[in-house]
C-alpha cells in the first residue's frame, strides 16, 4: 500500500530536526537553516503592489496563468542569462515555486531504474528525493583534499543522473570553468544528465568563476539548471524559482524539455501572478542592484564570521563565494556533539555537517543570513568561549 522507500529516510528532515531540538530556545542566535532576513527590494514590493491592484479590478484581473510561467517572466530570466553570456529561448526557462522542489520533481521525467550520483557532503534534499523514488545512489566524496569539489571518475559510470551544486551548499566551494568542462565532457561521454543547482550563483564574487553550467561549452546537451530567487532576492517566503531545460538536451530520442513541460502541465498550476510580477522586477537593472545590496550585507557577515574563526585558529572554508562557512568542529567533537556544545555555551544554532552526508561528520555549517547585530553577538560569544 505505502511507498516503502520512505522507510529508508531518517525520521525527520535535517532542518526540521534542528527546529525541533531548539524550539524552546527562543533567544538562540539562529545560524542554522539558510533563511534570509533582509526585506524584498523596493522595486519588487512596488511591482507586487501594482499587481495586487490589477487583480482587484475586473478589467485587469487574471485567472489561471500558464503552468510554465508568464512569458514576461520567462523573457526576464532569459535576459538574466544573456548578461552571463548564455543565450536561451524563452521556452527553455520554466518558472517554479522553488529550486528545492523542482530538483525533486524533475525525477518524474526519468525512469525509476536509474542510478544517481550525489556529492557528499551536499544539500540533503537530493538524497531524500532519490531515496523516496527508490533510485540506487552512488556518492562522490568531497573532502579537504579535493577542496570539497569531487571530480568525475569512470567508477561512477553506471549513474546517469548527476547532481552538482556550485556554489556548494554546505561547503561554499565553487567549481572552476575547467573543472565544470570535465563534468560536461564526462556526462556527454556517458550519456548522463547533470542536474545543476545554481541556487547560490549570485554570491559568487570571483569574476573568473562560472555562475551557470551553460557558460560551459556543450552543457546544453547534458544539463538542466535550477535556480531560485529565494537567496538571490529574499524570496524564501514569497517563492519563485526557474529551471532551464535546453532544447538540445535529448535522451532516448526525446527532448527533456518536452517531458518537463508535460509534467508541469499536469502537476503544477503555475506561480501566483503577483509573485511573478515581483520576480520580473528583480530581473531589472534596478532590481538586481537593490538585491545585490542585501547580498553584500550577507557577505559582510560571512567575512566577519571567517575573520573571527581565523583569529580563533578554527579551520574553515567557504564564505567567499557563498553565504555558508564550513568549519571543523573543535576538539574532535562529532557534528551533533558540537551542535549541543555551541548551543549550550554560545547560544548559537548552526547545522551539523553530518546532516549533509557522511563526509560532513566532524564539520559544522554557519549561515551568514542573519542580521549584522546577531552575527556580531554570536562571534563575541564564540570568542569568549574559545579564548
Ligand atoms: C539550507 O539551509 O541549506 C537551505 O536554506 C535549505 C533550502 O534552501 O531549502
Amino acid at each position: 500500500m505505502i511507498n516503502k522507500n520512505f522507510q529508508k529516510l531518517s525520521d525527520s528532515y535535517l532542518f526540521t530536526e534542528i527546529l525541533k531540538k531548539t524550539k524552546d530556545k527562543k533567544d538562540a542566535i539562529r545560524m542554522g537553516i539558510g533563511d534570509v532576513t533582509r526585506p524584498l527590494a523596493p522595486v519588487v514590493v512596488e511591482a507586487m503592489q501594482k499587481a495586487v491592484v490589477e487583480m482587484g479590478s475586473a478589467k485587469s484581473f487574471r485567472g489561471y496563468g500558464l503552468e510554465q510561467g508568464y512569458p514576461f517572466l520567462r523573457q526576464a530570466v532569459c535576459g538574466y542569462y544573456a548578461r552571463k553570456g548564455v543565450e536561451l529561448k524563452d521556452d527553455e526557462a520554466f518558472i517554479g515555486d522553488g529550486a528545492g522542489s523542482d530538483i525533486g520533481n524533475v525525477l518524474d521525467i526519468f525512469s525509476r531504474d536509474n542510478s544517481v550520483l550525489i556529492p557528499d557532503p551536499v544539500y540533503p534534499a537530493y538524497v531524500d528525493n532519490n531515496l523516496m523514488m527508490g533510485h540506487e545512489i552512488f556518492y562522490m566524496n568531497g573532502n579537504a583534499d579535493n577542496g570539497f569539489l569531487p571530480m568525475p571518475d569512470q567508477s561512477f559510470s553506471k549513474a546517469k543522473i548527476i547532481y552538482i551544486c556550485s556554489p556548494n551548499n554546505p561547503t561554499g566551494a565553487v567549481y572552476s570553468a575547467d573543472q565544470l568542462k570535465l563534468w560536461v565532457d564526462y556526462a556527454i561521454a556517458n550519456d548522463a544528465v547533470i542536474l545543476f543547482d545554481a541556487a547560490y550563483e549570485i554570491f559568487v564574487q570571483d569574476k573568473d568563476l562560472p555562475t551557470s553550467i551553460f557558460q560551459i561549452e556543450g552543457a546544453k546537451k547534458c544539463a538542466i539548471e535550477f535556480s531560485s530567487l529565494s537567496k538571490t532576492a529574499g524570496f524564501t517566503g514569497t517563492r519563485c524559482s526557474y529551471t532551464v531545460v535546453p532544447h538540445e538536451l535529448i535522451r532516448d530520442g526525446t527532448p527533456l524539455n518536452k517531458l518537463w513541460k508535460r509534467r508541469q502541465e499536469t502537476k503544477f498550476n503555475g506561480l501566483a501572478y503577483i509573485v511573478q510580477r515581483g520576480a520580473e522586477a528583480f530581473f531589472t537593472d534596478e532590481g538586481i542592484k537593490q538585491s545585490k545590496e542585501n547580498i553584500a550585507y550577507y557577505m559582510q557577515n560571512a567575512k566577519h564570521i571567517s575573520e573571527t574563526l581565523q583569529k580563533l585558529g578554527i579551520w574553515h572554508t567557504g564564505g567567499k563565494n557563498a553565504p555558508y562557512i564550513w568549519l571543523k568542529c573543535l576538539d574532535d567533537m562529532t557534528s551533533w556533539e558540537f551542535f549541543d556544545y555551541l548551543l549550550a555555551n554560545t547560544n548559537i544554532v548552526g547545522t551539523p555537517g553530518s546532516g549533509f552526508g557522511a563526509n560532513g561528520e566532524g564539520f559544522f555549517r554557519l549561515s551568514s543570513f542573519g542580521s549584522k547585530e546577531s552575527v556580531c553577538a554570536a562571534m563575541e560569544n564564540l570568542t569568549r568561549e574559545v579564548n
